[in-house]
């Protein structure tokens, strides 16, 4: 075996160790632990949990919450729901891409943000909206998407 890698995530083997339908709760605690789930931590999981490493990797691209890069400070996610969609979510999509030259998935260069496009958050009176980690802003327009990134750039620490 060798030495053992990643101590830290020796917990949460332990855990789930014995269980059933482990490789999903585990990615999660591991994500959380990590932060997003390289291939070298992918193979690990693999080993911890003898199960094959095509397996790991197929439920990594299949779910939309595990990352395989590193994420931002914030997660800033552009809903594209219908009632946000028909109220031009699209135009708030683009804008964020533009002000952070990022696209779908991507970090901002300076850490702080990662763009996501998600359905309903489920506040479709507010829409078109955006969440920056568990924050709602709504009835957007692209013109307004500036001065909330801002909020972020300067102070660092809203919404958290
Ligand atoms: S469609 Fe965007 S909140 Fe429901």
């Amino acid at each position: 075996m060798g030495a053992e890698k990643f101590p830290e995530l020796d917990p949460i083997f332990a855990k789930y160790r014995g269980k059933k339908g482990t490789l999903i709760p585990v990615l999660h605690e591991v994500q959380n632990r990590v932060g997003y789930l390289p291939e070298d931590i992918q193979k690990h999981v693999a080993q911890k949990l003898n199960v094959p490493l095509s397996k790991v990797t197929g439920v990594i691209s299949f779910y939309s919450f595990f990352s395989t890069e590193p994420q931002g400070e914030h997660t800033l996610g552009v809903c594209l729901g219908t009632a946000c969609y028909v109220k031009g979510a699209e135009a708030l999509v683009e804008e964020v891409k533009d002000q952070l030259d990022i696209s779908e998935g991507e970090t901002s260069d300076d850490g702080k943000f990662t763009l996501t496009v998600t359905r309903c958050v489920g506040t479709c009176s507010l829409a078109p909206v955006v969440m920056i980690d568990n924050k709602y802003y709504g009835n957007l327009k692209p013109a307004d998407i500036p001065e909330i990134l801002a909020k972020y750039q300067d102070s660092g620490q809203e919404g958290k």
